[in-house]
């Protein structure tokens, strides 16, 4: 993805909003992926990942929750620390937790500005049309927003499970109408999550900011997904998830290899020992 920081320096182009709206206008597919902290944040913008998402998913890969409901505001605050003190170029985008934005629009502005200072560049909220007031407010207060619908985890009890949203055709109208009711309010970009690709394909169409797709098909302007399935280590195996490594398994040999070495007092050895 072209894009140019301005300013001569040898430093890697700092992608920014407009680089996702340019790659859409282009045609030139853009990747996302999540980051939460420091080392899978640099592997990341190393391979030139355009966006890193610290998503609410981090209360359910990294601290163990059975759901991203559990995610608090100081959660998200602690890894988007981690992750804007270790990158640079990626666009860092820093998800609301869930009951941080849904009272009102100036909750949402309270929150967002604490992610803002604690680096994020973007922030993103899940919800269509009842959530337009928090979308406006944000934009008003200076704070890029990124949309997400389809099956949005946040409602997971409400959605009764995870599951495909928009396959009916009424289902897949009122999807298109809350994707420009996001729009218009002024967002930036939106995460289509679980989402048929033939929907997928008319929304991105019809929008004019870029669709970001995690199971809802290669029509999207750009792709995310939680890094740990996509690097085989959460053993996630979603029909939508390729999982491009095994890190999990690579993990596990590396400690046993570990392990049976410190039993058999072969590590450490003279070469890791001081005179
Ligand atoms: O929190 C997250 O990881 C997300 C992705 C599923 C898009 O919102």
């Amino acid at each position: 993805m072209a894009a140019s920081t301005g300013s001569g320096s040898a430093r890697p182009a700092k992608i920014r909003i407009r680089h996702l709206q340019q790659a859409k206008e282009a045609g030139r597919p853009f990747s996302m992926l999540t980051a939460y902290d420091q080392f899978s944040a640099r592997a990341f913008e190393a391979a030139g990942i355009e966006a890193l998402l610290v998503g609410d998913s981090v209360g359910t890969t990294v601290l163990g929750h059975s759901s991203t409901t559990a995610t608090t505001h100081q959660d998200m605050l602690t890894f988007t620390g981690a992750v804007a003190r270790s990158v640079h170029r990626p666009l860092l985008v820093a998800d609301l937790a869930f009951g941080t934005y849904e009272a009102g629009p100036m909750d949402a502005v309270h929150h967002a500005v604490e992610l803002v200072r604690a680096g994020a560049e973007m922030v993103k909220l899940e919800g269509g049309s009842a959530i337009a007031p928090q979308i406006r407010a944000l934009v008003g207060a200076g704070i890029p927003v990124m949309g997400h619908l389809g099956f949005t985890p946040q409602s997971v009890n409400a959605l009764s499970g995870h599951r495909v949203q928009g396959r009916q055709a009424e289902a897949a109208d009122q999807l298109v109408a809350e994707a420009l009711a996001v729009q218009e309010a002024g967002a930036s970009a939106i995460v289509l999550e679980l989402v048929p690709a033939e929907v997928s394909a008319r929304i991105t169409a019809e929008l004019t900011i870029p669709t970001i797709g995690i199971g809802a098909g290669p029509s999207c302007d750009g792709q995310v997904l939680v890094w740990q399935d996509m690097a085989g280590l959460s053993g996630f195996a979603g029909k939508f998830v390729k999982a491009y490594a095994q890190l999990g398994a690579e993990l596990e040999r590396a400690a046993s290899a570990y392990h049976d070495e410190v039993a058999e007092r072969a590590y450490p050895g003279p070469e890791h020992s001081f005179e």
